[in-house]
Protein backbone atom coordinates (compact mmCIF):
# COMPACT_ATOMS: atom_id res chain seq x y z
CA UNK A 1 0.00 0.00 0.00
CA UNK A 2 1.23 3.44 -0.89
CA UNK A 3 1.85 6.51 1.81
CA UNK A 4 0.33 9.57 0.47
CA UNK A 5 2.57 12.94 1.76
CA UNK A 6 1.13 16.14 1.36
CA UNK A 7 2.61 19.27 2.16
CA UNK A 8 0.63 22.70 2.61
CA UNK A 9 1.21 26.54 2.75
CA UNK A 10 -0.48 29.72 3.11
CA UNK A 11 -1.99 28.91 -0.57
CA UNK A 12 -4.52 26.00 0.27
CA UNK A 13 -6.49 28.42 2.78
CA UNK A 14 -6.11 31.72 0.80
CA UNK A 15 -9.36 30.98 -0.89
CA UNK A 16 -10.79 30.81 2.71
CA UNK A 17 -9.45 34.23 3.34
CA UNK A 18 -6.33 34.26 4.90
CA UNK A 19 -3.48 35.88 3.86
CA UNK A 20 -0.36 34.59 1.73
CA UNK A 21 3.10 35.77 3.62
CA UNK A 22 4.61 36.69 0.23
CA UNK A 23 2.36 37.06 -2.32
CA UNK A 24 1.91 40.88 -3.57
CA UNK A 25 0.12 42.74 -0.66
CA UNK A 26 0.66 39.30 1.40
CA UNK A 27 1.25 39.31 5.41
CA UNK A 28 5.03 40.11 5.15
CA UNK A 29 4.46 42.82 3.04
CA UNK A 30 2.46 44.31 5.86
CA UNK A 31 4.13 43.85 8.92
CA UNK A 32 8.42 43.32 9.51
CA UNK A 33 8.85 39.50 10.09
CA UNK A 34 11.65 40.29 12.74
CA UNK A 35 9.08 42.38 15.08
CA UNK A 36 6.62 39.73 14.65
CA UNK A 37 7.88 36.46 13.97
CA UNK A 38 11.08 36.15 16.09
CA UNK A 39 11.45 35.35 19.77
CA UNK A 40 13.78 38.77 19.83
CA UNK A 41 10.76 40.77 18.21
CA UNK A 42 8.93 39.14 21.18
CA UNK A 43 11.13 39.75 23.74
CA UNK A 44 10.98 43.16 22.65
CA UNK A 45 7.50 43.71 22.07
CA UNK A 46 5.16 41.26 23.40
CA UNK A 47 2.20 43.37 23.22
CA UNK A 48 2.57 43.63 19.46
CA UNK A 49 2.99 40.12 18.61
CA UNK A 50 0.11 39.09 20.73
CA UNK A 51 -2.19 42.07 18.86
CA UNK A 52 -0.95 40.33 15.52
CA UNK A 53 -1.12 36.61 16.42
CA UNK A 54 -4.92 37.47 18.19
CA UNK A 55 -5.64 39.38 15.15
CA UNK A 56 -5.33 36.28 12.95
CA UNK A 57 -6.68 33.80 15.29
CA UNK A 58 -9.90 36.05 14.81
CA UNK A 59 -9.53 36.13 11.35
CA UNK A 60 -9.10 32.07 11.46
CA UNK A 61 -11.81 31.51 13.51
CA UNK A 62 -14.14 33.04 11.13
CA UNK A 63 -12.91 31.16 7.86
CA UNK A 64 -14.22 28.17 7.06
CA UNK A 65 -12.55 25.12 5.18
CA UNK A 66 -12.56 25.50 0.91
CA UNK A 67 -12.75 23.16 -1.60
CA UNK A 68 -9.11 22.19 -1.55
CA UNK A 69 -8.74 21.37 2.01
CA UNK A 70 -12.43 19.43 1.81
CA UNK A 71 -10.75 17.24 -0.50
CA UNK A 72 -8.03 16.30 0.88
CA UNK A 73 -10.07 15.14 3.71
CA UNK A 74 -12.06 12.93 0.88
CA UNK A 75 -8.42 11.61 -0.01
CA UNK A 76 -7.92 10.12 3.35
CA UNK A 77 -10.70 8.58 3.82
CA UNK A 78 -10.98 7.06 0.83
CA UNK A 79 -7.46 6.05 0.20
CA UNK A 80 -6.49 2.18 0.90
CA UNK A 81 -2.94 3.21 1.87
CA UNK A 82 -1.99 6.23 4.29
CA UNK A 83 -2.25 10.00 3.66
CA UNK A 84 -0.31 12.57 6.22
CA UNK A 85 -1.11 15.97 5.82
CA UNK A 86 2.38 17.98 7.03
CA UNK A 87 0.78 21.53 7.65
CA UNK A 88 2.85 24.74 7.89
CA UNK A 89 -0.63 26.78 8.54
CA UNK A 90 -1.13 28.12 11.78
CA UNK A 91 -5.00 27.67 11.38
CA UNK A 92 -7.34 24.30 11.59
CA UNK A 93 -8.67 24.37 8.67
CA UNK A 94 -7.51 21.07 7.97
CA UNK A 95 -9.12 19.52 10.72
CA UNK A 96 -12.29 21.31 10.76
CA UNK A 97 -12.44 19.46 6.85
CA UNK A 98 -12.22 16.56 8.54
CA UNK A 99 -8.52 15.67 7.74
CA UNK A 100 -7.46 13.24 10.92
CA UNK A 101 -3.55 12.73 10.29
CA UNK A 102 -2.37 16.37 10.51
CA UNK A 103 1.18 17.28 11.66
CA UNK A 104 1.19 21.08 12.65
CA UNK A 105 4.99 21.78 11.69
CA UNK A 106 4.65 25.69 12.65
CA UNK A 107 2.01 25.33 15.73
CA UNK A 108 -1.20 26.36 15.83
CA UNK A 109 -2.82 29.72 16.47
CA UNK A 110 -5.09 27.57 19.18
CA UNK A 111 -2.76 27.02 21.29
CA UNK A 112 -0.68 29.00 24.31
CA UNK A 113 2.86 28.16 25.40
CA UNK A 114 4.68 29.60 28.32
CA UNK A 115 8.02 31.40 27.22
CA UNK A 116 8.75 30.59 30.81
CA UNK A 117 8.34 27.17 31.85
CA UNK A 118 7.11 25.44 28.21
CA UNK A 119 3.81 24.33 29.77
CA UNK A 120 0.73 24.60 26.88
CA UNK A 121 -2.54 24.90 27.04
CA UNK A 122 -5.47 26.12 24.82
CA UNK A 123 -5.45 29.51 23.93
CA UNK A 124 -7.51 32.01 24.80
CA UNK A 125 -9.03 34.54 21.79
CA UNK A 126 -6.93 37.55 22.94
CA UNK A 127 -3.85 37.38 25.05
CA UNK A 128 -1.70 40.12 26.29
CA UNK A 129 1.66 40.58 28.03
CA UNK A 130 0.01 39.93 31.47
CA UNK A 131 -1.76 36.43 30.47
CA UNK A 132 -0.79 34.29 33.39
CA UNK A 133 0.63 30.16 32.31
CA UNK A 134 -1.52 28.14 34.25
CA UNK A 135 1.16 25.95 35.54
CA UNK A 136 3.90 28.48 36.77
CA UNK A 137 1.88 31.72 37.18
CA UNK A 138 4.20 34.02 35.34
CA UNK A 139 2.90 36.20 32.69
CA UNK A 140 4.84 35.13 30.05
CA UNK A 141 2.03 33.49 27.56
CA UNK A 142 3.23 33.29 23.63
CA UNK A 143 1.52 31.58 20.94
CA UNK A 144 2.93 28.19 20.53
CA UNK A 145 3.29 28.81 16.60
CA UNK A 146 7.15 28.49 16.06
CA UNK A 147 8.70 31.92 15.09
CA UNK A 148 12.01 31.89 12.76
CA UNK A 149 15.58 31.21 14.32
CA UNK A 150 13.36 28.27 16.17
CA UNK A 151 13.16 25.02 15.19
CA UNK A 152 9.79 23.29 13.69
CA UNK A 153 7.46 20.70 15.37
CA UNK A 154 7.46 16.55 14.58
CA UNK A 155 10.89 16.82 12.57
CA UNK A 156 11.38 13.02 13.44
CA UNK A 157 7.92 11.83 12.43
CA UNK A 158 7.92 14.01 9.57
CA UNK A 159 11.65 12.33 8.03
CA UNK A 160 10.14 9.12 9.24
CA UNK A 161 7.51 9.64 6.83
CA UNK A 162 8.93 11.31 4.14
CA UNK A 163 11.09 8.33 3.92
CA UNK A 164 8.32 5.83 3.33
CA UNK A 165 6.70 8.29 0.71
CA UNK A 166 5.28 6.75 -2.61
CA UNK A 167 3.61 9.86 -3.30
CA UNK A 168 4.62 13.34 -2.18
CA UNK A 169 3.31 16.86 -3.21
CA UNK A 170 3.39 20.50 -1.86
CA UNK A 171 0.35 22.47 -2.19
CA UNK A 172 -0.09 25.88 -1.87
CA UNK A 173 3.73 27.23 -0.52
CA UNK A 174 6.28 29.14 -2.02
CA UNK A 175 9.39 26.54 -1.23
CA UNK A 176 10.83 29.73 0.34
CA UNK A 177 11.43 28.53 4.05
CA UNK A 178 13.57 25.57 5.41
CA UNK A 179 13.32 22.89 6.20
CA UNK A 180 9.91 22.05 4.40
CA UNK A 181 11.20 23.24 1.23
CA UNK A 182 13.78 20.41 1.78
CA UNK A 183 11.22 18.04 1.65
CA UNK A 184 10.28 17.34 -1.64
CA UNK A 185 14.18 16.08 -1.84
CA UNK A 186 13.58 13.80 0.89
CA UNK A 187 10.44 12.48 -0.85
CA UNK A 188 12.87 11.70 -4.13
CA UNK A 189 15.15 10.19 -2.61
CA UNK A 190 13.12 7.81 -1.33
CA UNK A 191 11.43 7.29 -4.77
CA UNK A 192 7.99 8.95 -4.37
CA UNK A 193 6.08 10.24 -6.84
CA UNK A 194 6.40 14.31 -6.47
CA UNK A 195 3.48 16.73 -7.27
CA UNK A 196 3.55 20.48 -7.00
CA UNK A 197 0.05 22.31 -7.02
CA UNK A 198 0.35 26.00 -6.93
CA UNK A 199 -1.03 29.24 -8.48
CA UNK A 200 1.95 29.67 -10.62
CA UNK A 201 5.69 27.99 -10.49
CA UNK A 202 7.93 28.51 -7.49
CA UNK A 203 11.40 28.45 -7.07
CA UNK A 204 11.20 24.86 -6.99
CA UNK A 205 9.19 23.79 -9.04
CA UNK A 206 11.62 22.35 -10.89
CA UNK A 207 12.26 19.53 -8.63
CA UNK A 208 8.77 17.91 -8.73
CA UNK A 209 7.48 15.33 -11.47
CA UNK A 210 4.58 18.02 -12.46
CA UNK A 211 3.77 21.43 -11.49
CA UNK A 212 0.14 22.06 -11.84
CA UNK A 213 -0.88 25.45 -11.23
CA UNK A 214 -4.42 27.00 -10.78
CA UNK A 215 -6.23 28.09 -7.58
CA UNK A 216 -5.87 24.99 -5.22
CA UNK A 217 -9.92 25.35 -4.97
CA UNK A 218 -9.44 24.16 -8.70
CA UNK A 219 -6.53 21.95 -8.51
CA UNK A 220 -6.88 19.65 -5.47
CA UNK A 221 -10.28 18.32 -5.91
CA UNK A 222 -9.12 17.05 -9.62
CA UNK A 223 -5.43 16.35 -7.99
CA UNK A 224 -7.56 13.93 -5.55
CA UNK A 225 -10.08 12.25 -7.93
CA UNK A 226 -7.06 11.24 -10.16
CA UNK A 227 -4.96 9.54 -7.08
CA UNK A 228 -8.39 7.60 -6.27
CA UNK A 229 -9.23 6.70 -9.70
CA UNK A 230 -5.72 5.06 -9.79
CA UNK A 231 -5.79 3.40 -6.36
N1 LIG B 1 -4.15 28.34 -4.70
C1 LIG B 1 -2.92 27.74 -4.74
N2 LIG B 1 -1.77 28.37 -4.43
C2 LIG B 1 -1.86 29.66 -4.06
C3 LIG B 1 -3.10 30.36 -3.98
C4 LIG B 1 -4.28 29.62 -4.34
N3 LIG B 1 -5.49 30.19 -4.31
N4 LIG B 1 -2.85 31.63 -3.59
C5 LIG B 1 -1.53 31.72 -3.43
N5 LIG B 1 -0.92 30.55 -3.71
C6 LIG B 1 0.51 30.22 -3.67
C7 LIG B 1 1.43 31.37 -3.96
O1 LIG B 1 1.63 31.52 -5.35
C8 LIG B 1 2.71 30.94 -3.22
O2 LIG B 1 3.49 30.07 -4.02
O3 LIG B 1 0.81 29.82 -2.33
C9 LIG B 1 2.16 30.14 -2.02
C10 LIG B 1 2.19 30.89 -0.71
O4 LIG B 1 3.51 31.12 -0.36
P1 LIG B 1 3.91 31.88 1.01
O5 LIG B 1 3.10 33.11 1.16
O6 LIG B 1 5.39 32.02 1.01
O7 LIG B 1 3.42 30.86 2.15
P2 LIG B 1 4.12 29.56 2.70
O8 LIG B 1 4.93 28.88 1.65
O9 LIG B 1 3.08 28.77 3.41
O10 LIG B 1 5.11 30.16 3.78
C11 LIG B 1 5.90 29.29 4.55
O11 LIG B 1 6.70 31.10 5.85
O12 LIG B 1 6.63 33.02 7.12
C12 LIG B 1 6.51 31.69 7.12
O13 LIG B 1 5.76 30.51 8.94
C13 LIG B 1 5.30 31.10 7.75
O14 LIG B 1 4.41 28.88 7.40
C14 LIG B 1 4.85 30.08 6.75
C15 LIG B 1 6.11 29.83 5.93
Amino acid sequence: MGKIVILTGAGISAESGLGTFRDEGGLWAQHRIEDVATPEGFARDPALVHWFYNARRAQAATASPNAAHDALARLEAGYPGEVVIVTQNVDDLHRRAGSRRVLHMHGTLDGALCAGCGHRWPAPSEMTPDTPCPACKAPAARPDVVWFGEFPYHMDEIADHLSGATHFAAIGTSGQVYPAASFVEEARMAGAECDELSLEQTALSHVFDRQISGPATRSVPAWVAELLDRA
